[in-house]
């Protein structure tokens, strides 16, 4: 039996921004929900609070060492009015292994999957219902210990947020170009690079930079040893339509294990098409784009969806992708994994999870 959950509801809502408006994370919702962690206590005092900022001493590890995770999913309120969320029980178990890797206590994965149902609940009227619109969900922990030893923290949160969001590209669903990588690299095998910890968004940034300087969306990673290897993109995994197969990197311990590459994967070969993943390389990439194997390149992650590429930027060179529009593969997998997150198509998988 997992600890009751306490609402505090708040007395003073906010105005909810139009549709047009809502960009991705910039409005956040009426409540939040905080889990404490002590030791010698463990996770203790779930509550539901209004959304609200949060004090913390200036020595707080999480300032100092970032010891700390993320998660993110949406809610979606389907045709019929019914509330749903997308595979919520992998983002948990996601949450629970990124914690391990950060030597930080594990959530009880039935409150964690609770708590986000609980305040989905409380703050459904805020869920977007305009096309490519969602309510995204963050849930992440925090080191709370005042303390400048480098060792785990003593204390922490766990804290859910949501936000309104629509498109997370300014492109929206129209195809990205991408700035292949070839100084910076995000992760090595043994690193962190598998988990959600906010060190590898803030150290993908400098390269991030020099993509947008280029006119490019995202940043392509090659593995950190041989630098040769494609690994993901950004805030993304990455899928390559090869001849008649699709390729996506295999998960060597140095890429984030993605909810939607798992489902992108898992609809293909439902689909009956024959889905590799394995070691890819840039200069496979960059022949199979010269003599015309190269068909689509799509990315997958939960803020982004899917997201067509229409170019790779690669040593000064732009190589087209296909056409430069979205594929035909991309964007089937798209409409369908669009459909059955929002409800408008079955769900053969039983991905839904109504809140
Ligand atoms: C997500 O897709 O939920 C991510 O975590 C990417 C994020 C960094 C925007």
């Amino acid at each position: 039996m997992t600890q009751p959950i306490r609402i505090e509801r708040t007395t003073n809502p906010k105005p909810r921004p139009k549709a047009s408006e809502l960009g991705f994370g910039k409005y956040f919702t009426d409540h939040m929900f905080i889990l404490d962690y002590d030791a010698g206590l463990g996770w203790h005092d779930a509550r539901i609070v209004p959304y609200q900022p949060i004090t913390l001493d200036p020595a707080a590890k999480v300032f100092h060492y970032g010891q700390t995770i993320f998660e993110g999913l949406k809610a979606y309120r389907t045709e019929e009015g019914k509330i749903v969320l997308f595979r919520p029980d992998m983002n948990m178990k996601r949450l629970n292994r990124s914690n391990d890797r950060l030597s930080i206590p594990a959530v009880d994965e039935a409150l964690g999957l609770e708590a986000l149902r609980q305040l989905v609940q409380v703050d459904q009227d805020w869920i977007p219902d305009a096309p490519e619109t969602s309510l995204y969900v963050r849930p992440f922990v925090i080191s709370t210990e005042a303390a400048l030893g480098v060792s785990p923290s003593l204390q922490y949160k766990f804290i859910i947020i949501m936000s309104p969001v629509g498109s997370y590209y300014s492109e929206g669903i129209k195809p990205v170009s991408i700035y292949v990588e070839s100084d910076y690299v995000r992760a090595v095998a043994g690193g962190v690079g598998h988990v959600k910890t906010a060190g590898n968004y803030a150290a993908g940034l400098k390269a991030q930079e020099g993509a947008t300087a280029q006119g490019c969306a995202q940043v392509l990673w090659l593995d950190g040893v041989h630098r040769k290897y494609v690994e993901e993109v950004g805030s993304m995994n990455v899928f390559f339509r090869l001849g008649d197969k699709i390729v996506t990197p295999a998960l060597t311990g140095s890429l984030l294990p993605g909810i939607t590459r798992d489902s992108v994967i898992h609809l293909l070969r439902h689909w009956g098409l024959e889905v590799e993943e394995r070691l890819v390389t840039i200069d496979e990439l960059v022949e199979a784009q010269k003599d015309g194997s190269l068909k689509e390149i799509f990315g997958t992650g939960t803020a982004a969806v899917i997201s067509p590429v229409g170019s790779l930027y690669w040593k000064g060179e732009k190589l087209t992708i296909g056409n430069g529009s979205t594929g035909e593969v991309s964007a089937r997998v798209y409409e369908t994994m669009t459909g059955i997150q929002t409800g408008r198509l079955e769900d053969p998988f039983g991905w839904r999870v109504s809140v």
